[in-house]
């Protein structure tokens, strides 16, 4: 097992009443599109991990929301890549919306979505994002030079975590999207 494998997490704190993590289904797009956009701005389009993610549709089964009485107030997505050859699961946007903030919702989406995804049979899920925060889902940075974004990226920011041992060492090269089954 090398650092960067996923284990079980400790248990999330728990949410506040009423709160619902949930798969996203395809009526949930416009308002994650408009969370994203409020999260994000603009500037959101020119990001490297967004050239991975454009006509690369998520991975709904994967993908999570979070619900409190009807309104959506936190999203996380997945969607397909490889690096060189190998496969691998690009993590975001990952956004709360921030009345909801610290509440533990980023941490149970990223959970819930990412434990899916494992018993799937996925063995990689790669992320550019603040460490200190990913660390507490599993993420470890990348070794420089092992991952070449499509654009510039500061690479201490791209972030790793495996679920099967060895899946990291095993993707090195670029990273391109990988629309498939998605
Ligand atoms: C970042 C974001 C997803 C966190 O969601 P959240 O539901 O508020 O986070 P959680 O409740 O799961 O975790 C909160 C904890 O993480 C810490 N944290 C949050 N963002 C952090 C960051 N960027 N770096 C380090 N720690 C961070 C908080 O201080 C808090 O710590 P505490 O538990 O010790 O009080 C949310 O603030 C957000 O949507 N931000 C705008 C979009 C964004 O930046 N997305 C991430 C892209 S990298």
């Amino acid at each position: 097992m090398t650092n960067h494998q996923y284990v079980t997490l400790p248990p999330a704190q728990p949410l506040p009443e009423g709160v619902q993590i949930l798969p996203e289904t395809a009526s949930h797009a416009e308002v994650i599109e408009a969370l994203n956009a409020f999260s994000f701005g603009p500037g959101r389009f020119a990001k490297s991990a967004y050239k991975l993610r454009r006509n690369n549709p998520p991975v709904l089964a994967y993908n999570r929301v979070c619900m409190l009485n009807g309104r959506l107030i936190g999203a996380v997505c997945f969607s397909r890549i490889r690096i060189g050859p190998a496969p691998a699961l690009l993590l975001g946007p990952l956004a709360v919306h921030p009345d909801f903030k610290n509440k533990g919702i980023g941490l149970a989406l990223m959970r819930d979505g990412m434990a899916a995804a494992k018993a799937a049979g996925e063995t990689l899920v790669v992320l550019v994002g603040d460490a200190p925060y990913y660390a507490r889902a599993g993420f470890l940075p990348v070794p420089r030079g092992q991952m070449v974004m499509p654009g510039p990226v500061d690479y201490g920011r791209l972030l790793a975590c495996e679920f099967v041992a060895g899946s990291l060492e095993q993707a090195h090269g670029p990273m391109r999207p990988d629309p498939r089954d998605s």
